[in-house]
């Protein structure tokens, strides 16, 4: 077995050396406030090539590139709509991924061989120290999947991360802790190639959010844009996720606080509001395949705002079930 480094004192020196390490064409398993990512060097093909074989990814689904300031913006992205960089001046760095038309940087191995890229900023002080080291050495951008295998729960560990990837990952790559995400849930995607701003994947920047910005509904109209986190069967446990049902004994169980543990079932997180339980669905759902539950039984937040994130991913967790 190979397994990336484990970095748990990012000092400057240990960033520095990352970056070096990305740009050499590297992987770096990077901190974010939404979840753990898996980054490669955003314009070298045969490091994101191995993006896509840590991970068992279909090579035509579309990563999204980190960069460290709106500032980098035009050099990933042509025809911005001004709504765009509204957003981005309201919520980067932050949950936020925009899908806009792509420039010349961005080429058909990082964008799966669509006409546009997906960006995003993200608020973690490691990332974007690591942003910032990987820029003064000439690096253009990050880009970075979910560090999970293809269609399983993302981590929001280094330690998660190691569970997932260690396996599939060289000697020299490299795993940076930064302690657990604070969000929790990925980050929302908004395409803003059309007239009106489109959500393709919610998280914790949410409709309310992106009208109050840019002063503009947003577009419920089907898109054609590929989401891979949009397919079903994905962001799913070992075990089988059962959703607002009577869980039998033996189930895993996750609720909010207010609710009552029920009868014979192991409580696997108490949260005490929607944020809270954004934050440990994951490592819930992963401490039930650590303890070879075959079932957990959840029961989901209502209401608006990051609850609509929650709800969609385990939509897809639990196969409708
Ligand atoms: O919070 C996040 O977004 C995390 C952290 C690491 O930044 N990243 C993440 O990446 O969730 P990933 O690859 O697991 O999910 C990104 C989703 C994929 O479903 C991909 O299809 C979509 O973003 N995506 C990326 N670029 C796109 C594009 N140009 N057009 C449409 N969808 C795009
Ligand atoms: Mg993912």
């Amino acid at each position: 077995m190979t397994s990336g480094e484990f970095v748990s004192n990012c000092t400057a020196d240990a960033l520095s050396s990352a970056a070096q390490l990305l740009k050499a064409g590297g992987l770096v398993a990077l901190p974010t406030e939404t979840v753990y990512g898996l980054g490669a060097d955003a314009t070298n093909k045969d490091a994101v090539s191995r993006i896509y074989k840590v991970k068992g990814r279909p090579a035509d689904h579309p990563l999204i590139v980190h960069i460290h300031s709106m500032q980098s913006l035009g050099e990933w992205a042509d025809e911005i709509p001004s709504y765009a960089i509204s957003l981005a001046r309201d919520f980067w760095p932050g949950p936020m991924t925009l899908v806009l038309k792509r420039s010349m940087l961005a080429e058909d191995f990082v964008t799966g061989g669509q006409p546009t890229v997906g960006l995003r900023v993200p608020d973690h002080v490691v990332a974007l120290a690591l942003l910032s080291a990987f820029e003064n050495i000439g690096g253009k951008g990050i880009a970075a999947p979910s560090a999970n295998r293809f269609g399983h729960v993302s981590p929001t560990t280094a330690h998660a991360v190691q569970d997932e990837l260690g396996d599939f990952l060289d000697a020299t790559d490299l795993i940076l802790d930064g302690g657990p995400s604070s969000v929790g849930v990925e980050s929302t995607i908004i395409d803003c190639t059309g007239e009106l701003p489109h959500i393709l994947r919610p998280g914790a920047i949410t409709t309310a959010m992106i009208t109050g910005s840019t002063g503009l509904i947003v577009s419920e109209e089907k898109s054609t844009i590929r989401v891979s986190g949009s397919l079903e069967n994905h962001y799913a446990p070992e075990a089988k996720v059962y959703l607002d049902q009577i869980p039998n004994v033996g189930d895993g169980f996750i609720a909010l606080e207010e609710i009552a543990t029920p009868r014979g079932v192991i409580r696997l997180a108490s949260p005490k509001d929607n944020d809270e339980f954004a934050r440990v669905l994951y490592s819930a759902l992963r401490s039930a395949d650590t303890q070879k539950l075959s079932r957990i039984t959840i029961l989901q937040p209502l209401g608006d705002g990051i609850a609509i994130a929650i709800r969609d991913r385990l939509e897809r967790a639990s196969h409708g079930r």
